[in-house]
């Protein structure tokens, strides 16, 4: 449904390219993210998707349209392309209602009177403000604007949306409860979505698919769990939660030598540079005699002492630290019972260990 491909975009003056050889499609009705830091160019991305900016070279296709084609000189309008767009100001217009608000768009393209009737009801049924639809848009709550915002993009009952942080201005509880009904909405209407969020958790709840974006680049790309529970760069393990990552002294098959102690791959370790694992994965246990606590070191069960642990309700958190001085953090169930000072045993299940590729950054 959007094909892009190895889009560059320098903006005028700019020593460096914004958007560095981007390509990404998306299947019809599919749910992708572009996540990433500040300055990666997730809006540039999106904006050369909408025919807000015009990339240097690379060709854009949404649906069965050629929108943009640096070689062939084709740079389709913005309105004449099938999309909708949710920013993160909103940008509701405040002398209007919210009923006049969603309609602009119908007015601006002279829809007839009767279908922009039918057309606003319907929007405003679905992100449920038909109660609202004459009061003054200032008289809403930052949620319910925003619930404006996305009934007048989906007034165009366009193929296509484009959101760009459509939530990051609503506080946490707020944006944790529209970020279910926005996904929602968006897969009971059938839209293809390009959804830009730098919040890691917004992504992975939302998406259907992550590209994980840096310095204008796509770095991976892939679903949810993929990306979280297998990511293959250094980049990727930190970006999209906490990883403890242990440098690769030496590799044997599947057999890894850290600095901290012997780990095991379930596949071959070849061009392995880091091996990371999410706090939550590992395994501590404090009872007895830990094996591997005293002579040869054992593959993936490291022992060491527990610093401290914090309890959140949820889980523990646990501080501990190795026999090499390295301290890990560990998540615990929240019913275990530890004691700070005293020896602890970490296992680190194979299954959850990430490899991560040589020189990727
Ligand atoms: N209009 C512009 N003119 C010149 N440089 C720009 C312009 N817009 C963005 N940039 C630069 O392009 C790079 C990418 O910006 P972009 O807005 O795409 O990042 P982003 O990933 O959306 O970041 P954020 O999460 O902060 O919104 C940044 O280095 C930025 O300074
Ligand atoms: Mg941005």
């Amino acid at each position: 449904m959007i094909e892009c491909k190895d889009l560059w975009l320098t903006y005028p003056g700019a020593a460096q390219a914004s958007v560095c050889g981007v390509s990404l499609s998306l299947a019809p009705g599919e749910f992708v993210t572009l996540l990433g830091p500040s300055g990666c160019g997730k809006t540039s991305t999106l904006r050369s998707v909408a025919g807000l900016e015009a990339p240097s070279s690379g060709s854009i296709r949404i649906g069965q349209s050629l929108v943009f084609d640096g070689g062939k000189g084709v740079q389709t309008p913005t309105h004449s392309r099938d999309i909708s767009m949710v920013f993160q100001s909103y940008a509701i217009w405040p002398h209007m209602t919210v009923q006049q608000n969603v309609a602009f768009p119908l007015e601006v393209a002279r829809t007839a009177r009767e279908e922009i009737r039918t057309r606003v009801e319907d929007a405003l049924r679905m992100v449920g403000l038909s109660a609202y639809a004459t009061r003054s848009a200032t008289q809403l709550s930052g949620g319910q604007q925003q619930r404006v915002a996305i009934a007048r993009a989906l007034v165009r009952r366009s193929s296509v949306m484009l959101l760009d942080e459509p939530l990051s201005n609503l506080d946490a509880k707020l944006r944790e409860q529209m970020r279910l009904e926005l996904r929602e909405l968006i897969k009971t209407v059938g839209l293809t979505a390009l959804y830009v969020t730098h919040d890691q958790e917004e992504a992975l709840m939302l998406s259907d698919r992550i590209a994980l974006m840096s310095s204008g680049r796509i770095l991976e790309e892939g679903t949810p769990q993929e990306l979280y529970l297998r990511p293959r760069t250094r980049f990727g393990a930190t970006f999209l939660g906490a990883a403890e990552i242990f440098d690769v002294a030496g590799i044997s098959g599947s057999d890894i030598d850290t600095p901290d102690g012997p780990l095991q791959l379930t596949v071959e370790a070849g061009g392995v540079a880091h091996v990371a694992i999410r706090p939550e994965a590992i395994v501590a246990t404090q009872s007895g005699c830990a094996p591997g606590a005293s002579g040869s070191p054992v593959a993936n069960r490291w022992s060491g002492r527990l610093v401290s642990a914090i309890f959140s309700g949820r889980q523990q958190q646990l501080v501990v630290e190795l026999h090499s001085g390295r301290r890990v953090n560990v998540l615990a169930p929240p019913t275990s019972a530890f004691r700070v000072g005293a020896p602890i045993t970490l296992e680190f299940p194979a299954e959850r260990l990430m490899p991560l590729a040589e020189g990727s950054s």
